[in-house]
Order: C-alpha cells, then sequence, then structure tokens
C-alpha cells in the first residue's frame, strides 16, 4: 500500500484538514501514512471504523509494545492511564474518577462562573476593545479551574503552556522531547513541594490518599496522573471554546439563533465539538497482532494507530451534511471525547466551561467580531490538538 505524505501538504493540512480525511475516506476505512511529524502510522477514517478501532483490544495503549522503528521520544511524564491497558487503566482511572462525575463538576459550576465574569469584565474594558480570545479566556479559564482543583494556584502558567504547547504539537522530534523533559523538572519539584503542603484538593488527597479498596499511586503514577491532569486542562477545553466561538463568527445566522433562545447552549456545544473537534487524533495505539479493517491487513508488531476523531465527526454516513455547523442539530454520538475505556474523564468539566464561558461571552458582550480575516488564523501544528494559536476579536458591552 503507498504511504500518504500528509507531512508534504504542509500548512494546508494544519489548517483544513477535513477535505483530506475525506478524501482518504471515500477510498476505504484505514491508510498508511506519514505524518506531518514524520513517523508513519495507519490512519482510520470515518465513524463506523473509528468507533471500531477505539474498542478494539487488539491495539495496545502500551508504549513499551511500540515497535522500535517509531523512536518515538518520551513526550509525557510518569505513568498515567491513556498509556495503560487494563487492568492497570482500570486502576488508575478509578483514583480519581469519582472527581469528575457530572454532579460533582457541578459543584464547580459558581467557581467556573465567577472566573469567568471576571475575564470577561477584563476583555470589556480592554481600550479599544480589541482582545485575544485565547489570552483572554479560552486559556485562562481551564487552566485556573484544573489548577485550583488540583491544588497548585502557583503554577507557572506561562512556562507550563510553552511546554505543553511543544510537547505534543512541535513537529521537530527534538523540540518535543526536551519540553517534555524540562515539563517533568518541573513536576516532580512540583510534587515534592505538594508533600510539604498538603492542603484541601486533589493532588494532596492523590498523595497520602488511599482509596476504599486501599489502593495508592506509585510516585511514578502520581507524576504521570499530576502531567495528565493538567495537560489536559491546558490543551483541549482551550480550542473548544475558541473553535466554538470561531464556528459562531463565522456563522452569523447561527450566532443570532443561539443570542435568541440561550436554551440551545447545551445543543451548540455539542456542534462545536462535532463541527471542529478540539482533539483531531487522539493519542497512539499501537498494535498487538494484525489487524485488519475494511480489507486492509494493518501488521502487529507496534504499528502506530491513529484514529480521526475530527474525520469520524464529519462522516456523513453518520451525521447528514456534514459540512455544516448547525447547532440545533442532534449532534449527540460524536467522538470529540473519544469512545470506550479512554473516553474523556473531563467531559462533564469540559462541557461545564464551554457553556459557562460561551454563554458569558454572548450574554455580557452584545457586539462580538471577528477582528482578523478567517483565512489568515494560524492553527497549532501536529494531529493531536486542532485550534488557533490566536483569535483576535473586537469587543463591546
Ligand atoms: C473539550 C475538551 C476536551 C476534549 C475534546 C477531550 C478529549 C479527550 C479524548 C478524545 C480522550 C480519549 C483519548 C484516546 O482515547 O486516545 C480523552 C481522554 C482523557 N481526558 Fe479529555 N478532553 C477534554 C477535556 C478534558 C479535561 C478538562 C480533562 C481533565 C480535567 C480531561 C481528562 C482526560 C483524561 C484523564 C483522559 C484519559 C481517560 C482514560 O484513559 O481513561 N479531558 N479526552
Amino acid at each position: 500500500m503507498t504511504v500518504v505524505d500528509l507531512a508534504a501538504l504542509g500548512e494546508s493540512f494544519t489548517r483544513d484538514p477535513y477535505p483530506v480525511y475525506a478524501r482518504l475516506r471515500d477510498q476505504g476505512p484505514v491508510h498508511h501514512i506519514r505524518m506531518p511529524e514524520g513517523a508513519e502510522a495507519w490512519l482510520v477514517v470515518g465513524y463506523e471504523a473509528g468507533r471500531a478501532a477505539l474498542t478494539d483490544p487488539r491495539l495496545t495503549k502500551e508504549w513499551s509494545r511500540a515497535a522500535p522503528a517509531l523512536r518515538l521520544g518520551a513526550v509525557s511524564a510518569g505513568r498515567h492511564m491513556l498509556r495503560a491497558d487494563p487492568p492497570d487503566h482500570t486502576r488508575l482511572r478509578k483514583l480519581v474518577a469519582r472527581e469528575f462525575t457530572p454532579r460533582r463538576v457541578e459543584q464547580l459550576a459558581p467557581r467556573v462562573q465567577k472566573t469567568t465574569d471576571e475575564l470577561v469584565e477584563a476583555m470589556l474594558a480592554a481600550p479599544d476593545g480589541r482582545v485575544d480570545l485565547v489570552e483572554a479566556l479560552s486559556f485562562p479559564l481551564p487552566i485556573s479551574v484544573i489548577c485550583d482543583l488540583l491544588g497548585v494556584p502557583d503554577l507557572d502558567r506561562g512556562a507550563f503552556r510553552n511546554w505543553s504547547n511543544e510537547a505534543l504539537g512541535a513537529i521537530d522530534p527534538d523540540r518535543r522531547e526536551a519540553a517534555a523533559a524540562a515539563m517533568m523538572g518541573y513536576l516532580t519539584t512540583l510534587v515534592d513541594d505538594k508533600r510539604h503542603h498538603l492542603g484541601d484538593d486533589l493532588l494532596s488527597a492523590l498523595i497520602h490518599g488511599q482509596d476504599e479498596d486501599g489502593d495508592s499511586l506509585s510516585p511514578e503514577e502520581l507524576l504521570g496522573m499530576a502531567w495528565l491532569l493538567l495537560v489536559a486542562g491546558h490543551e483541549t477545553t482551550v480550542n473548544l471554546i475558541s473553535n466554538g466561538v470561531l464556528a459562531l463568527l463565522t456563522h452569523p445566522e447561527q450566532l443570532a439563533a443561539l443570542r435568541a433562545d440561550p436554551g440551545l447552549m447545551e445543543g451548540a456545544v455539542e456542534e462545536m465539538l462535532r463541527y471542529d473537534s478540539p482533539v483531531e487524533t487522539p493519542t497512539y495505539r499501537f498494535t498487538t497482532e494484525p489487524v485488519t479493517i475494511g480489507g486492509t491487513t494493518v501488521p502487529g508488531g507496534g504499528e502506530l494507530v491513529l484514529v480521526a476523531l475530527a474525520d469520524a465527526n464529519r462522516d456523513p454516513g453518520r451525521f447528514p451534511a456534514p459540512d455544516r455547523f448547525d447547532i440545533t442539530r442532534d449532534a449527540r454520538g460524536h467522538v470529540a471525547f473519544g469512545h470506550g475505556i479512554h473516553y474523556c474523564l473531563g467531559a462533564p468539566l469540559a462541557r461545564l466551561e464551554a457553556r459557562i464561558a460561551i454563554g458569558t461571552l454572548l450574554r455580557r458582550c452584545g457586539g462580538l467580531a471577528l477582528d482578523i480575516h478567517p483565512a489568515a488564523i494560524t492553527w497549532r501544528t501536529g494531529m493531536l490538538i486542532r485550534g488557533p494559536h490566536s483569535l483576535p476579536v473586537r469587543v463591546t458591552p
């Protein structure tokens, strides 16, 4: 099978990957590709094939089982659930699952609202009403919520953000690894420091806590958990807010409908997740044996398999007229949060933050407009995360 060289498509693929995925989907559900990052992988496109791959037990998340030829560098710290199969995965997830149930998360609403109010207030105070939405709202809101939850209010956000962005999205493997190493060093100190200042927060609970089965985290797992939750807090919801607002501003009739009926917000957030999914292709999976998908056999032995969530969510077989942004459609069933045992733990929190952030923005800002031509927006590189680097907007009360 010929290798589809996505790396050769350069910036145009980063800016608008959807037509590329759609063309591949027309040809079949699995393709041998070269990723923009350089490594070769097998890309699964389409809704049914994507969901099947996400629950296929022959695909492992253990990086130790990756083919050595892939030469995957260390881009995360410690050991965490997104790199584990059952029974380890089950154990690690159970230790924090109760913190993220919809009911538990709903209790955070007043705190999320207060932070949002302060951020939107500051936006409206900008001298000429011109702000970068990413800097002003999309980035600071989720990160302050997760830092609060974990009990790390003093996180060096600027530095952490740069490392996290680089570790996940830099095309150059040396840069990815250097950023991951720096982040690991920083987190080790942070967790050590926390040991001496335990409080009423999640990280403290994880440090000294044992769950009802007497289970607790090893030092490596503790580091991995902190890494995973902080990175998830930095890299995902930020793009749901930015991509969602961008979709509204480029579809004025949808924006008007949402302003006219704020009751549409819940469904609108689902459509934002479907239409421009913040996680374009989720984390790596590796074959443990040959796996045949739609007549194509992916060899065993640790081949890298990627599932194009962004394409599954634009599959016309599942979502009619998928390229149309329509906040009144039934977008449920989208796979923006993944599928199967690794389904996003933070989904209730991400939904809450997006609803409050976008709802408050619309309520408080009678005037809200893009301050850049959509074609001039630059997008995060790499296939994992989809979102703009910055989103200049103009706001008035
Ligand atoms: C819009 C925001 C978000 C999106 C689109 C998103 C998306 C995803 C996806 C697609 C996965 C599955 C990855 C895979 O199977 O390879 C995942 C897993 C995960 N997410 Fe999120 N996420 C978001 C927000 C968050 C937040 C705010 C948190 C934490 C507070 C979080 C924590 C996690 C964790 C811990 C996992 C691993 C679950 C497991 O392995 O069992 N996510 N997320």
